[in-house]
């Protein structure tokens, strides 16, 4: 099969790395030898790249009968969206790495490629080399899946690790993450939870069939995560992670993007550095945990290239993994329920009462300190709604003339 790679940067040229480096294994599996045919670039040398495969031109690639499959690896909506459906309405076969345009166009060009019978693939766009999207069709098929949370960003988890192994701050663990490049000059994608949200929102898609909109999904960054908040988790037996989550219950679907205090039993708890993992819960199956490497060169690669041969497999038939163009809606973040993290100003001493009215009306009020800050202490709240918990913090700093520092949610895998 003869192919074309559109953008040629960090994941193009990992395709290329991958198809030389395993070329006899990948031509056995797929069965027949793939041959890159032209490498699309906005110039017209690449170093370590011959000029005869290089074009500036997308219509070559476009027009050429020849090219049956085409890589997408540009990154963003514009020109990628126009180039994968004039491909796709060509009949040729498109993989794509790039969850902007998978997040935002993914419906519509699901049904183009049906229309033209052929493949609109895209394994790398959630979990880099983590297979999650080809899980859920095939493994989850017969599954009713009720829940899919995720470390879905290493940059964030790369922060989160650092600030809890050497009790930084915020701001010095980003400016070190930006020095070794795990963070990019402009982080606002990252650290404020939009990358997380577009793969939270193609893994709510995948698992309902259905469209939906990352814009509606509740986002809250890690910018506000503190280093006292990371020693206390530390105290407590918590990690700090940022989690994309989608839930369906019954025919309503939650979805948020949130900082959250994970427990040790959460097989989440453990995945440290630049590592991905996807926690996925289904009405028989149970748990099911899927991690590894959800970003970088040659992992990224390799789902593409995994796609590459599915669509050698499935040449003459459109194999329909994806969703709908119908749209869901998603829950209001009131509804959904979870025990909170305060930090609370002063000593508990005065305010028993209401922080058991408050918040802990069953058994005990445990209250932690952390050694050296006497001017504040934390509660774990009882499970409360998420509107009802916000009514509750206001009505308590009203009332007790208390600032509540900070809260976190608690992610409770155990209690699910
Ligand atoms: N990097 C990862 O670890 C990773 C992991 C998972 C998914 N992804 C996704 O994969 C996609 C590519 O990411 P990347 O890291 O490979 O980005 P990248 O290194 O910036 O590569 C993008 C390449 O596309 C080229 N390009 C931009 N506009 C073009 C156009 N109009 N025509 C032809 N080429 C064009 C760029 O050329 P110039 O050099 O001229 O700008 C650059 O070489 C993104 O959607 C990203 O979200 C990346």
């Amino acid at each position: 099969m003869k192919i074309a790679i559109m953008g040629y940067g960090t994941i193009g040229s990992g395709v290329k790395e991958v198809l030389d480096m395993n070329r006899a294994q990948i031509e056995k599996k797929g069965g027949e030898g793939i041959e890159i045919k032209y490498i699309l670039a906005r110039k017209e040398h690449i170093p370590g790249v011959e000029d005869a495969l290089v074009t500036t031109d997308f219509s070559v690639i476009e027009n050429d009968p020849e090219v049956e499959l085409v890589v997408e690896s540009i990154g963003g909506i514009h020109p990628a969206y126009e180039y994968i459906k004039s491909c796709l309405e060509k009949g040729k076969h498109v993989v794509s790495s790039n969850k902007a345009v998978v997040d935002a166009c993914g419906s519509k060009l699901i049904r183009t490629a049906k229309e033209h019978n052929c493949n609109f693939y895209f394994e790398a766009s959630v979990g880099g080399g983590i297979p999650v999207i080809r899980t859920l069709y095939h493994n989850y098929a017969g599954e009713n899946v009720t829940e899919i949370t995720g470390i879905l960003n290493g940059t964030t988890n790369f922060i989160l690790t650092k600030m809890r192994e050497e009790g930084s701050s915020f701001e010095d663990t980003l400016k070190e993450a930006q020095r070794l490049g795990y963070a990019e000059r402009d982080p606002s994608a990252d650290i404020d939870g939009f990358d997380t949200s577009r793969k939270t929102a193609i893994l709510l898609s995948m698992t309902s069939g259905n469209r939906c909109r990352h814009e509606d999904i509740y986002t809250e960054g890690i910018r506000n995560v503190s280093d006292i908040d990371m020693a206390y988790a530390k105290a407590l037996g918590y990690s700090i992670k940022l989690l994309g989550s989608v839930q369906t219950v019954e025919d309503k679907y939650f979805a948020y993007v949130a900082p959250m205090m994970v427990e040790e039993q959460d097989p989440l708890y453990p995945v440290n550095g630049v590592y991905n993992g996807i926690r996925i819960v289904g009405n028989c199956l149970g748990t099911t945990m899927l991690y590894g490497m959800g970003a970088g060169k040659l992992p990224t690669a390799s789902a593409v290239v995994s796609d590459i041969i599915a669509a050698v497999r499935h040449k003459n038939n459109f194999q329909g993994i994806g969703w709908s163009d119908k749209m869901i809606e998603i829950e209001p973040m009131g509804g959904n329920a979870f025990r909170y993290f305060l930090r609370i100003e002063g000593t508990e001493e005065g305010i028993e009462k209401e922080l058991k009215s408050y918040f802990v009306e069953n058994g005990k009020v445990k209250v932690h300190v952390l050694p050296g800050r006497k001017d504040e202490f934390a509660i774990i709240s009882d499970i409360l709604f998420e509107e009802d918990f916000l009514a509750r913090l206001s009505a308590f700093e009203d009332e007790t003339g208390r600032r509540v520092f900070h809260y976190l949610r608690v992610n409770s895998a155990s209690e699910e």
